[in-house]
């Protein structure tokens, strides 16, 4: 019998190279990608699949029983399962409005777990951020049993979204897993996170805004590893476990900054600082250890090969990035599907 997976928001910069992987990897699983198509999804991502009978687009809201449902439809007879990356994912769009967030994390993130139950879904991977632990000091490292403290509107909801799924599991023995991962980079990332951000402005000259003093900690992994790490507890995770993912990569933003700038042969004159982030946490730092020891997961790519790498990326997709910016690509969705 085939077996499908339902992915959400697998136009946006995760879900994308997600579908890439599982499109590769698992050459008799078919892929539905459910996707609502917000700014930060993009269809231009996955052109290449277009006419690979294996993967279907629905264009449809995770807040919406309907649409799910007709996602659900989409994905034939045999045994289905979920990984769930849609969601209104940055943070600064949180700070200006909190309400969309609540409403696809939060509602949506429901909305699909009722439907997934209905479906008996044979598994439902969530995945979360790191964020949801709050922040860190100069020491120690986020475990999988660390307190929920979030911070921002973004982070608060996701954590609102993993106590969803975490009573979905304990009422009714549904069978998910959550993932928390630190920040990822690589291709297709939408140029308002900071690295490709970095990388679009300095390509043009153009000044680079270094938040508060530079020195906020981040843990960086190459989007690809984060990806196999989901897939790894797709497969081989146990129902109802949390596992954190990360790459014991980190850096303050500064030293990002002034890395890009390096690869791209641009002067340190173009960082500018700007006004704190409000609430901005300090340092996250992940303890991989749970993943690595019960699933053999470790990230495959380093900093020193996987950053050079992404910035040879971005400025081969010049074309890509320039349509990002100034709008384009969202006219994509109805020249190949119709309005
Ligand atoms: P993204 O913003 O690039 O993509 C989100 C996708 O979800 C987009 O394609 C968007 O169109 C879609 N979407 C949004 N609202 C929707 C709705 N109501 N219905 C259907 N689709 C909807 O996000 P990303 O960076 O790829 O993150 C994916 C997931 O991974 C998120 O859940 C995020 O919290 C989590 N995460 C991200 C990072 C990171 O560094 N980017 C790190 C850890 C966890
Ligand atoms: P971001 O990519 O937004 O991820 P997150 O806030 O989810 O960690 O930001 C990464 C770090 O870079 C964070 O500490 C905020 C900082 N930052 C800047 O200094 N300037 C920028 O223009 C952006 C977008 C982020």
């Amino acid at each position: 019998m085939s077996h499908s997976v339902l992915v959400t928001g697998g136009a946006g910069f995760i879900g994308s190279n997600f579908v890439h992987l599982l499109m590769r990897e698992r050459p008799d699983w078919n892929v539905v990608n459910l996707d609502s198509l917000t700014y930060a999804g993009n269809l231009e991502n996955l052109v290449a699949l277009e006419n690979n009978p294996r993967y279907r687009f629905v264009h449809g809201d995770i807040r919406r029983p309907a649409d799910v449902a007709r996602a659900f439809d989409a994905c034939g007879k045999g045994e289905i399962r979920v990984v769930h990356f849609a969601a209104e994912s940055h943070v600064d769009r949180s700070i200006e409005s909190g309400l969309p967030f609540v409403e696809t994390n939060v509602v949506g993130t429901q909305v699909l777990l009722d439907e997934s139950r209905a479906r008996k879904v044979a598994r439902f991977v969530h995945v979360s951020t790191d964020e949801v632990y709050g922040s860190l000091g100069e020491q120690g490292f986020f475990t999988e049993d660390s307190p929920i403290q979030p911070n921002s509107p973004y982070s608060a909801s996701k954590a609102a979204s993993d106590m969803l799924v975490r009573a979905a599991v304990h009422t009714h023995d549904f069978p998910a897993l959550i993932t928390r991962c630190s920040n990822n980079y690589g291709p297709y990332q939408f140029p308002e996170k900071l690295i490709p951000l970095l990388i679009a402005n300095a390509s043009e000259d153009k000044s680079i805004p270094v938040y508060g003093d530079g020195m906020n900690v981040r843990d960086w992994l190459y989007v690809e590893d984060h990806c196999e790490a989901i897939l790894a507890v797709l497969e081989r995770g146990s129902a109802g476990e949390v596992y954190n993912i990360g790459g014991h990569n980190e850096y303050p933003n500064l030293a990002i900054v002034k890395r890009v700038l390096a690869e791209l042969g641009k002067p340190d004159s173009l960082i500018r600082y700007v006004k704190d982030r409000p609430g901005h946490d300090r340092r996250y730092a992940i303890d991989a250890g749970k993943i690595e020891r019960d699933l053999g997961w470790r990230p495959r790519h380093t900093f020193e090969v996987a950053l050079p790498l992404t910035v040879r990326w971005y400025q081969s997709q010049h074309a890509w990035l320039q349509r990002v910016r100034n709008g384009a690509y969202r006219e994509y969705y109805a020249r190949q599907y119709g309005s």
